[in-house]
């Protein structure tokens, strides 16, 4: 996600479009710069780093202009430095372009471009698509962007300046929200209504497929057919603090909300159902050596060493490949021995975490080739790994990781799916995990909307001085999970266990006082897990059970049960999780605590 801010009108506009942007940086804070249509021409600034270093590097500038657009950005496709930041211009910097999203074919409109003589200073995508605006343009800017969009695939919500139109501001959205707001001789474009609010309330959300053209005086929408829409005021009464979080009390819970929408980035442009193989493009440079691989070590901590424990599962069932999942912490210091043709996988949401890159270290001494699956772009781990594949989670701003998780297991799926058709696993079968994986952001939407069910169901059990999480086969890492999310947002001691590991000691703490969560699906082990539960309730224990929509046998043996749909079994925990997340959240909500920010606890570990 990436802030953006136009302003065209008679204020000062470079402060407000700095201030603007600092209200956004919650959705992407590696890089910014601004764009300004002054009276000598085209003017762009952009720097590496916190909003700070812009104003730093504007601090003193004067500027007679009258309109501007800014951005603050958080890396998908390239470093986030000052070559990559935005606004990206055309080759005669006469145009100007901020963006947010990702376009998926961006790389074979980038080689077209090539063929007509176009260069290019960046990595990104986004300056393909202000040199796409270039080459379309015959003397009308919103024509020109019109034109480039309907070449364009992928998600956007986009503001474009020229020093060819001054006066002039086209937006266009796609996938990425865009709002207009409209002011008295002045009017804004912006990613949320956040840098606007101030002056004005009254606001136009664009919809998927439409062009704005906007002035100081009015503004005209269109869709990209070029059928004209007519505007629909909306009045904002939002605080700007609900704003931030999008109207949810939390970012863990916004963050909670998101993931049908982060799932299917994870899944954008990576899916080739054809041939039934994932497109995995940071990782084609190790194609080879993945087809050779006999050994793979999966390193990580926390939430993200949870996630490589179901990327074990699922790779070792796939592929029959061995793998074997290491605690960065303890592997960095174990003399680790890595066998013939082994390789190491490092899982980070920030990419930053002082165990998992001193692990990664470990392996490249010994001459190990590495893979990184994280979340922030330009981070250290993502950097140092030999290939890798970035989650596209977004910035999570809750320090209890929720979407990222759910981002990691699924881009762990990818690449155990390429793996497996590296290997045995045949096109159809190829084809149909891929279409399973296609299905699961709807899903997810799906479980969601049990959160009133998950919210009763912790009303009754938020006073619990201790909680016990069983799962078996892939979803024994999921028990571990929900565990930890109780345990770091309400202070709750839990514990995940396999679920016939209760018999071997925890059955001891049975009783009515110890609330115990199943994940009991409809899968081979089902009997198994349904003795356990007959175990707990033998002993007084009370039950939620996660259980597959359909299974009617379960509601009469347990205390609550909360049902998720049907998946490949492999897949299972990108749902299973999510009633977990969401019972944490509501638990230490009722136990009022600071859920967004728990105590003791940070974001990223950067130390030992
Ligand atoms: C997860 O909710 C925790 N905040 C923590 O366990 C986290 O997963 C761990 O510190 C690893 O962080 P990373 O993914 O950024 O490396």
């Amino acid at each position: 996600m990436c802030g953006i801010v136009g302003y065209i009108g008679q204020r000062d506009v470079l402060p407000l479009l700095l201030k603007g942007i600092k209200r956004l940086e919650y959705r992407g804070y590696d890089s910014s710069g601004v764009a300004l249509i002054c009276t000598d021409g085209l003017v762009v600034t952009k720097e590496a780093g916190k909003i700070a270093q812009l104003e730093k590097a504007l601090s003193g500038s004067e500027y007679d202009c009258l309109q501007g657009i800014a951005h603050t950005r958080w890396a998908t496709h390239g470093a986030p430095n000052q070559k990559n930041a935005h606004p990206h211009t055309d080759s005669a910097g006469e145009i100007a372009l901020v963006h947010n999203g990702i376009i998926e074919n961006y790389r074979t409109l980038k080689k077209f471009l090539e063929r007509h003589n176009y260069t290019f200073r960046s990595e990104t995508d986004t300056e393909v698509l202000v040199q796409l605006v270039r080459y379309n343009y015959q003397g009308n800017l919103t024509e020109a962007v019109r034109s480039a969009l309907s070449q364009v695939e992928g998600a956007y919500g986009i503001a474009v300046v020229s020093s060819m139109h001054p006066g002039t501001i086209v937006a266009a959205r796609m996938g990425s929200p865009l709002v207009l707001g409209s002011g008295d001789g002045e009017n804004f474009v912006a990613s949320d209504v956040a840098p606007m609010l101030e002056y004005t309330n009254r606001v136009v959300y664009l919809d998927d497929g439409e062009i704005a053209t906007v002035t100081a005086d009015n503004f005209t929408i269109t869709t990209i057919q070029n059928v004209t829409i007519t505007p629909q005021i909306e009045e904002v009464s939002w605080s700007l603090d609900q704003i931030e979080k999008e109207g949810y009390d939390h970012f863990m819970l916004k963050e909670i909300h998101e993931q049908p929408v982060t799932l299917a980035n994870a899944l954008r442009g990576r899916l080739n159902r054809e041939s039934g193989i994932p497109v995995l493009g940071g990782l084609s440079n190790l194609y080879d050596e993945m087809r050779e691989m006999k050994n793979l070590i999966i390193t990580a901590c926390g939430t993200s060493w949870h996630a490589a424990m179901i990327g074990e599962y699922l790779i070792e069932e796939l592929v029959r490949l061995p793998v074997a999942v290491e605690y960065a912490s303890e592997f960095r210091y174990r003399s680790p021995i890595f066998p013939r043709k082994s390789m190491l996988a490092a899982i980070s949401q920030s990419g930053e975490t002082a165990d998992t890159l001193a692990a990664l270290r470990e392996a490249k001494n010994h001459g190990v080739s590495t893979i990184g699956l994280v979340n922030v772009v330009g981070s250290t781990i993502a950097r140092e790994t030999d290939g890798g594949v970035f989650i596209h989670a977004g910035p999570e701003i809750g320090v209890a990781s929720t979407k990222a998780f759910t981002s990691q297991v699924m881009t762990l799926s990818l690449i155990g799916t390429l793996l497996a058709r590296m290997n045995n696993l045949s096109v159809q079968q190829g084809a149909e995990i891929i279409e399973y994986l296609e299905r699961i952001p709807d899903q997810v939407s799906h479980i969601l909307k049990s959160e009133a069910q998950i919210k009763e169901i912790a009303s009754a059990y938020y006073k619990a001085n201790n909680f016990l999480y069983l799962g078996r086969g892939i979803n024994f890492p999921v028990a571990l999970e929900g565990a930890l999310k109780l345990k770091e947002i309400s202070y709750i001691h839990a514990e995940g266990y396999p679920a016939a590991e209760m018999k071997h000691g925890p059955i001891a703490l049975i009783d009515e006082n110890m609330p115990v969560v199943v994940i009991a699906l409809k899968d081979s082990v089902y009997d198994k897990v349904m003795s356990n539960i007959a175990e707990v309730r033998a002993r007084n224990g009370r039950v939620i059970a996660i259980a597959t929509e359909g299974d009617t046998e379960i509601a009469d043996k347990v205390n609550h049960v909360i049902y998720i749909p049907q998946t490949y079994r492999l897949l299972t925990p990108l749902l299973s999780i999510i009633p977990l997340q969401l019972l944490a959240y509501h638990i230490a909500v009722m136990r009022g605590c600071n859920v967004d920010q728990p105590r003791n606890l940070a974001k990223s570990v950067t130390v030992e």
